[in-house]
């Protein structure tokens, strides 16, 4: 008897240290639905990435603002663009001005929830300012915000799978696509864009630049985030993906590049649906000699160019914004530059307040650093003339040609692969 109840005794404290034990083990039980763990979507993948990505990832969700630019800035770029009473000229001179002083020229960019210009401050430094187009005067407004949050990022894209930093990336495409282009992504990942390293033992790496959708559109943010996962090739940042907002396009993936890919040797920026003759374009920059590969900047250059000043325009530009001919610049379809730039060029583009037509803006932080666009024949970001469209053999000598849709693309690529072809 006494046996017997000292025994349940013993039963009952075993099975009470026995919970207690477990709950120890397990401090989470019964807590699943805490509120820190309700996270909204944006922050969930956010972590998603992280996870993969780990410690590199802290450091790049807020864009560290660029420090005072230690520059001097060419003589070429004065003596081409006029100081008048337009707005953007005025924006740059006095840049140019506190440069010379030794201060900020652009000023405090850091904060992207408080750069916005209010318009009574446009309306009072451009008196015509009601008689833009609306998406200009938005573009106004919104000029000198250059450090969106990053949603998306690739930061092991030109690590070895070692994790180590990697010196060996020999070519970047960094592709300008827009959140709804995945036919075009996809197209450009099968062809030209493949990522790998060719025969010669070069490696080649491709990144897909985008923004977000606007509010209006159906929102595609959880698809994007698989694709990414999935290809490991997407950077994302939160901006309206629009005409206006390439300037602030470019200038972040020169941000990111910098931060990601220091070393890459050269930098092919262009758009998601152009062609590109990857092997021809590897073999031009192999044929390189040392001090043109350390400055180069190239592909097809409008030399001559003028804004338009037609409001109907797509590339519409008001006297009052900006008044001076265009530096020669190359196609922002797609041109190339050296690895060795991307630092100078992060100092260059923080002197030059945003234009609106990002190629032009690209030609005109080039010239900040006294280099000009070189002219390649093989590069037409127009197009090659009609009755060669479908003829392989002038696409085989190409690198670079204007608007294929992602058949187009792969039938292009297919051919110019075929070993039955003969040029
Ligand atoms: C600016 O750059 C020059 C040359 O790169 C360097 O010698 C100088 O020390 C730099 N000045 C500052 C303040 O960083
Ligand atoms: C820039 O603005 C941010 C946010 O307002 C502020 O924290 C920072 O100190 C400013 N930097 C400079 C150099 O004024
Ligand atoms: C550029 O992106 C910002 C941030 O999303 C947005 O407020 C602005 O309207 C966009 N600009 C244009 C011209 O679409």
């Amino acid at each position: 008897m006494r046996l017997s109840r000292t025994f349940s005794v013993m039963v009952v404290l075993v099975t009470l240290f026995m919970v207690f034990f477990y709950l120890t083990l397990n401090p989470d039980m019964g807590t699943r639905a805490r509120p820190e763990n309700i996270v909204n979507h944006r922050s969930l993948r956010v972590q998603e990435i992280d996870a993969k990505t780990q410690s590199l990832e802290q450091k790049s969700v807020t864009v560290p603002p660029p420090e005072v630019p230690n520059m001097t800035v060419s003589a070429m770029l004065r003596q081409t663009i006029p100081q008048n009473t337009a707005y953007w000229n005025r924006l740059l001179y006095s840049g140019l001005k506190k440069l010379d002083e030794g201060g900020d020229p652009v000023g405090n960019y850091s904060d992207w929830s408080h750069c916005r210009d209010a318009q009574e401050i446009l309306q009072t430094n451009v008196h015509d300012i009601s008689s833009y187009p609306p998406l200009f005067q938005s573009f106004l407004q919104v000029m000198k915000c250059r450090s969106p949050p990053l949603l998306l990022n690739q930061p092991n894209k030109c690590r070895s799978s070692k994790g180590e930093e990697d010196s060996q990336t020999f070519l970047l495409f960094a592709i300008k696509s827009n959140p709804r282009n995945f036919e075009q992504r996809q197209a450009v990942r099968e062809t030209w864009g493949k990522e790998g390293v060719d025969h010669s033992g070069l490696r080649v790496r491709t990144v897909f630049l985008v923004g977000t959708a606007s509010l209006d559109d159906p929102d595609l943010n959880p698809l994007l985030s698989l694709e990414a996962k999935y290809f490991g090739d997407i950077v994302q940042w939160e901006f309206h993906d629009s005409f206006f907002n390439l300037t602030l396009k470019m200038n972040v993936f020169l941000q990111w590049t910098l931060t990601h890919c220091p070393h890459v040797s050269y930098v092919f920026s262009g758009d998601d649906d152009v062609f590109v003759n990857t092997p021809a374009l590897l073999s031009y920059l192999k044929s390189l000699d040392a001090s043109k590969a350390s400055r180069l900047y190239v592909g097809h250059v409008i030399s001559t160019a003028t804004p338009i000043r037609d409001p109907k325009n797509k590339y519409y530009i008001p006297l009052s914004f900006y008044d001076g001919p265009y530096p020669a610049y190359a196609g922002g379809g797609g041109y190339l530059f050296s690895g060795a730039l991307l630092q100078p060029l992060s100092t260059a583009r923080s002197v030059i307040p945003f234009f609106p037509i990002d190629d032009v803006y690209a030609a005109m932080c080039f010239m900040a650093l006294g280099v000009s666009p070189e002219p390649h024949p093989s590069f037409l970001t127009f197009d090659v003339k009609v009755e060669d469209r479908e003829n392989l053999c002038v696409h085989k000598d190409l690198i670079l040609i204007h608007q294929r849709s992602p058949s187009q693309t792969k039938k292009l690529w297919k051919g110019i692969h075929s070993p039955l072809l003969t040029c």
